[in-house]
């Protein structure tokens, strides 16, 4: 069934579990994202990244919406479509209009006071309508220090813990993504990061509204599974699920090359959902839809 994401993540702050938002990039992984749910019976986010990596076209845009919401109403387990890292105002709207039941609108980079108004501009215009919206803040940056985003070198600062009852109280948001040692992408030389257990212990006393987690690949099994028993309610994973699929994919293309070649997308699909499903054990979400 299609949900709203704040549904969701309410019951897994309650529950304490945490729920897998893998990053789709087509039509064929919102079939296998869900798939995957239907048989871990997990609820699941499809987290779409409108901004940087998926479909920039809007007649793209309009079709896979159309699959990803037929695919999640005939769904067996509750299933949320999210817009990841909204870079603006304008990026949640596009996202809204093509039917996404809710947006991150990602202002961490800015100064305080930028990140509340705009946030608070998204949840004005998004909660009128029924759609939640996760914001982010402290930055979480990239795992490489020589990745660049929009040409400049991606940062990361802590959350303040401070901020927190402020920036909550005056946007309104229905869920914070924190920065407590979490990176997006591979960490350098694929080190497990050390995970600011006591920075997130204080967060969640501060709030009950449900956290999340960016940057979930390479973080570690055990330091997630935590997390999760500790306010992390949602974690974003990207590269382990693709490298998991064209690790698989190559696996066979180079066992077999011309049934490898054949089956190439079936492999790589399979890779992608069976990372899915470690992590749904991992987090604790399964059996929880
Ligand atoms: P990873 O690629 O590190 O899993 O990060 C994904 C993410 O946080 C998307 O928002």
């Amino acid at each position: 069934m299609l949900v709203n994401m704040k549904d969701i993540l309410v019951k897994a702050r309650e529950g304490h579990y945490g729920v897998i938002a893998p990053t789709i990039r087509s039509a064929d992984e919102i079939k296998h994202a869900i798939e995957a749910a239907e048989h871990k019976n997990s609820p699941v986010i499809l987290n779409f990244n409108i901004t940087y990596d998926f479909v920039a076209e809007d007649a793209d845009l309009e079709l896979v919406m159309l699959v990803a919401r037929e695919r999640a109403m005939r769904s067996s387990v509750p299933v949320a479509l999210n817009v990841d890292h909204g870079k603006d105002f304008a990026t949640c709207m596009r996202g809204i209009h093509y039917g996404f039941g809710s947006v991150m609108i990602d202002a961490s980079a800015r100064p305080y006071e930028e990140n509340v108004a705009i946030t608070k501009q998204v949840v004005e215009a998004a909660h009128a309508i029924g759609i939640s919206v996760e914001a982010e803040l402290g930055c979480v940056g990239m795992g490489d220090p020589n990745f660049k985003i929009d040409g400049k070198y991606s940062h990361t600062t802590e959350t303040n813990p401070n901020d927190v009852a402020d920036f909550i109280e005056k946007t309104g948001v229905d869920c914070l993504a924190v920065s407590i040692g979490n990176a997006h992408g591979p960490y350098a030389k694929d080190i497990i990061p050390h995970i600011n257990f006591e920075l997130l212990d204080k967060i969640a006393e501060i709030t009950p509204i449900p956290l999340v987690l960016h940057g979930g690949s390479g973080t570690g099994d055990e330091n997630m599974a935590k997390a999760c028993t500790r306010g992390i309610c949602k974690i974003n994973v990207s590269t382990d699920i693709a490298k998991s699929g064209s690790e698989l994919a190559v696996e066979k293309l180079n066992e077999n090359p011309k049934k490898g070649r054949l089956d190439f997308h079936t492999n790589f699909h399979q890779g992608y959902r069976e990372k899915i499903e470690y992590y749904m054990d991992v987090f604790g979400s399964t059996n929880k839809a």
